[in-house]
């Protein structure tokens, strides 16, 4: 054997023992794969590719503009658009393959999966299932129903090579105007708490993950990346942690995605107190924490906070943690620590444990969902004279109002998902067996032509409004003659990087919308015929002014794909309506706690002060008797239900109580009952809202006599507030008044159970 084949057979060796040596994710503990990582490969793991930057936006009214594009940005993405695994996918992670560490791809959103639904090259499409807006999934007050949402959203992102789903949203309806809060479900922190646990666990039963976001305290999109938002412990506390807090522990959501705004000084990625001591510390959380996108600021403090994941990414962020690192200014075991929590979530990943996906979703399966989950999320707002479910004589319809024709199925922004069909609602009511007026047909769709030919582009970070049309007089008179009823549509809609405002076309109606719904509605009233009004809205918008004119009104919402089909299931009857205000309708915009210090309107957007507190909503309606136009809670139904037998299981209020309801169908048709618990509580040393939400349920479809026991279980420590003096939870010693009704004013039985001896739970100061 000459000299040169031992010296290569000697070299094999080495390099095969080296190899074997090399630990695996799954075979070696995770803190082995650390240990064989390099720096580099650790400060990558911790930052985005940045591969999936998205096309910067086309100019939107309101809109804040996506950052410049970081330094190398260009370079990162020639680099890796080859290598993209799924197209229109917000962001995947570093691949450390020699240790068995594969990249994994987050996508948005809230309503579903946001991806490209073609590709260069491809005949495939890869649609993905609009489901209705998180703000109506609420409203169904069922959590049932939500994890059933969950599940099919899941699978999508399962069969679509997707292993983190970047949703729930659960930021609190502080105010009607914050542009994103039709991705956020309530005003009320339990109702969203309950929610996002159930989406979490339905999607995440998948073996895929979630990010519910964005913790914490983004309640509006004005100056989102800088805003200061100033909030007291005791509010956060309660109100704008209390949601991700039962999230949290309800569900254990792989991820947790941190806002863009700034906590009382401290941006909330680089906020230790957040993410570290209230997060892990507190709430004993195990999954990991990423940026919300482009929230870049000091990723070294990023990084100490406890923020382990910094996305979408940049070339310079990784060359930063390096050089921290080697020089000192970032001890390495803070880095160790973030990359084991990644590479902990890793191995949970469908990619890391080699499940093949078929691109193929069931579309059509998941269409029931959303045509079933849209229905059961309208919220029924005026039925006079029972003019709902539209009686079967009345079989033409003068189909008015652009969005008739042209539902809003979502709203804009990263929440918004490229569906394979939108059901407008003369699809839905034509199916449904009702003949449309034809020339009202035609004129509506050469409007809306006109309007796709000045749009040609519909792009997912801004949708441009589409303008009413206008009809004359003889044209309503002429309907109001030929048709049996109208049917007028009203649409708002709004997206991510911008808050809505209160002007007419938006949070008001516009001249035009007034003008036609007192003129529909005169003109049909003349005749003895009546007019419906659908409301496709994403947030709420002034009614007052208006409500009166026509018979009946249905908050339908935007309510996904199917919208057309699920509004008119609840116009004809087929689906008894069931959903119930997840926020309040004001009165007036003034009326509103935040109305004067909301950042559109304190002239300083780089700061926004919560004053109001924890009085936000029917807490501050309620404490303070101020009439709101529609109240947490309401909703009405085609049924009547009776309440009785409200019984609790214990003569005193010890650490948990359980409380008993029957509810009975006293009407004519089958219908669900959302049942709400609220709860007034003594307060010895700080001031408790009148009463508050503190469980709720859903009855099954009940027949006309059917009757279903309801029972709700409450801890004592569900009843405290939080003593900022005590920096503890006190539930105070005295009379709770349980009160159980059909919303947060309509109160059906209450009882009174005494809790003799203070629950005071301590925990640590988080703000001065
Ligand atoms: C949004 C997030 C979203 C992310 C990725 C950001 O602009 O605020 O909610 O998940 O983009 O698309």
């Amino acid at each position: 054997m000459n000299k040169k084949i031992i010296f290569q057979i000697f070299s094999f060796c080495i390099i095969g023992i080296s190899c074997t040596q090399q630990p695996k994710l799954g075979k070696d503990s995770v803190e082995d794969v650390v240990k064989a990582m390099t720096l580099e490969e650790k400060a990558r793991l911790v930052v985005g590719t940045s591969k999936m930057y998205p096309m910067p936006p086309p100019a939107a009214p309101n809109a804040y503009q996506l950052p410049p594009k970081p330094n190398g940005y260009d370079d990162v993405q020639l680099t890796f658009k080859s290598q993209v695994k799924v197209y229109g996918a917000a962001g995947d992670s570093y691949p450390v393959s020699a240790l068995g560490v594969p990249s994994i791809v987050y996508a948005d959103g809230p309503a579903g999966v946001r991806i490209d639904p073609k590709r260069e090259n491809d005949a495939q499409t890869y649609y993905a299932t609009a489901f209705p807006i998180s703000t109506l999934l609420a409203s169904s007050w069922d959590t049932d129903l939500m994890n059933e949402v969950g599940k099919a959203m899941g699978n999508e992102v399962l069969e679509y090579g997707i292993d983190i789903l970047l949703a729930p949203g659960m930021n609190i309806h502080r105010n009607p105007l914050t542009g994103r809060n039709f991705e956020y479900y309530s005003e009320d922190p339990l109702l969203s708490g309950k929610m996002a646990a159930a989406m979490v666990n339905g999607v995440q039963s998948n073996g895929v993950g979630t990010s519910v976001k964005h913790f914490a305290a983004n309640n509006q999109e004005t100056y989102r990346n800088g805003i200061n938002t100033k909030v007291d412990e005791r509010t956060l506390r309660e109100i704008y942690f209390k949601g991700f807090e039962i999230a949290i522990k309800e569900s254990n959501p792989w991820t947790v995605m941190s806002s863009y705004n700034k906590l009382n000084g401290e941006y909330a990625s680089e906020s230790h107190t957040l993410l570290t001591k209230l997060l892990r510390g507190e709430w004993g959380y195990d999954g990991f924490v990423m940026t919300d996108w482009w929230a870049e600021h000091d990723p070294i403090a990023q990084m100490q906070a406890g923020n382990d994941l910094i996305m979408p990414g940049t070339e310079e962020l990784i060359q930063k943690i390096i050089k921290a690192v080697q020089e000192g200014s970032l001890d390495e075991s803070v880095l160790d620590r973030n990359v084991a929590r990644i590479l902990n979530v890793v191995q949970k990943t469908p990619v890391y444990n080699g499940y093949v996906y078929s691109n193929q979703p069931n579309l059509e399966e998941h269409a029931q969902v959303v045509r079933k989950a849209g229905s059961e999320g309208m919220v029924l707002l005026e039925n006079k004279n029972q003019t709902l479910p539209i009686a079967t004589e009345n079989k033409s319809i003068a189909l008015l109002g652009v969005h008739s024709y042209s539902l809003i199925v979502g709203g804009y922004g990263s929440g918004y998902v490229f569906c394979p069909h939108k059901i407008a609602l003369d699809q839905g009511l034509e199916e449904a067996g009702f003949t449309l007026d034809k020339s009202m047909a035609v004129s509506y769709t050469a409007h809306l032509a006109r309007h796709k030919e000045a749009h040609p582009e519909e792009h997912f970070w801004y949708i441009p409004t589409i303008a009413e049309m206008s009809i004359d007089k003889k044209e309503i008179d002429r309907l109001a003659n030929t048709c049996d009823m109208a049917v007028l549509t009203i649409g708002r809609n709004s997206g991510e990087g911008g808050d809505r405002r209160t002007d007419k076309g938006d949070y008001y109606l516009n001249d035009l919308e007034l003008e036609l719904i007192k003129s529909v509605t005169a003109a049909f009233k003349s005749k003895g015929k009546k007019t419906v009004i659908v409301l496709n809205i994403g947030g709420v918008m002034e009614m007052t002014n208006w409500k009166d004119y026509p018979d009946a009104i249905l908050l339908a919402w935007q309510a996904g794909q199917e919208s057309g089909y699920s509004v008119a299931d609840v116009l004809t009857g087929t689906v008894n309506p069931s959903g119930k205000l997840p926020m309040t309708f004001p009165k007036r915009y003034k009326d509103i706690p935040s109305a004067d210090n909301f950042p559109m309107s304190n002239g300083n957007p780089s700061m926004v002060s919560y004053e109001e507190g924890i009085f936000i909503g029917y807490r501050y309606y309620n404490t303070f008797n101020i009439a709101p136009l529609y109240e947490f809670g309401y909703g009405l139904s085609y049924t009547q239900f009776e309440y009785s037998n409200l019984i609790f299981n214990n003569t005193e209020l010890n650490n948990e109580i359980s409380v008993s309801v029957t509810v009975k169908n006293i009407g004519k048709v089958a219908g669900k009952e959302a049942v709400q618990l609220y709860v007034s509580a003594p307060g010895k040393d700080i001031r408790k809202p009148a009463e508050e939400l503190k469980a709720f349920g859903k009855t099954k479809l009940l027949q006309p006599g059917g009757s279903e026991t309801l029972t709700f279980t409450v801890k004592a420590s569900d009843l405290a507030s939080f003593n900022p003096q005590q920096s503890a939870w006190v539930a105070d010693a005295g009379i709770y008044t349980f009160k159980v009704g059909t919303s947060s004013r309509n109160i059906r039985l209450t009882g009174k159970i005494e809790k003799k001896e203070a629950l005071i739970n301590e925990v640590s100061k988080l703000y001065e």
